[in-house]
């Protein structure tokens, strides 16, 4: 399977974005399962970009807590109180938060001290709940910017579908 994760980091993010929401689309065809489609966009934009993490954080408690989901990367810490750090900020506010540099986001959560920027999108159901967040994080700093953001938001549209 190793074919099939593509590297697409020699591509503009706009047309990287484009094939890796295809490629999810595709691989997750036939599924509605939510675990099985965080795991397959975990490991699919990981690799596609190089990032340092990316997973999910599952609301477990509505508006309370967050627990871990599926991941690429090094160890995540296993739960989030809402409005706490950059995922508690964007659970608890319902918005994508881009964090430029980490050292100057306060109350941001170190799971691994080589993570310089962020990125964390909420995510919707068909019914409009959230029910995750998912989080990236980059060992450069100001990875992330608003060509992410559509990416990845267009790409986790996919739990409003399904
Ligand atoms: N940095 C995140 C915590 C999760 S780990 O980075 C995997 C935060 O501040 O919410």
């Amino acid at each position: 399977m190793a074919e099939l994760t593509l590297d697409l980091r020699a591509l503009p993010k706009t047309e990287a974005y484009e094939q890796l929401n295809a490629h999810v689309r595709a691989v997750l065809e036939g599924t509605t399962d939510p675990i099985a489609a965080m795991a397959t966009m975990s490991a699919l934009i990981h690799h596609a970009f190089g990032h340092l993490w990316t997973g999910f954080y599952r609301v477990v408690e509505e508006d309370k807590l967050l627990r871990v989901g599926p991941y690429q990367g090094t160890l995540g810490c296993l739960e989030i109180v809402f409005g706490r750090g950059v995922c508690g900020t964007a659970a608890a506010e319902r918005r994508t938060v881009l964090v430029e540099d980490v050292d100057a986001f306060p109350g941001h959560i170190s799971c691994d001290a080589r993570s310089r920027s962020e990125i964390v999108v909420p995510i919707l159901n068909r019914n409009g709940a959230l029910v995750a967040v998912l989080d990236i994080d980059a060992d450069v700093p100001s990875a992330f910017d608003d060509d992410d953001r559509r990416g990845l938001e267009r790409i986790v549209s996919w739990f409003a579908e399904n």
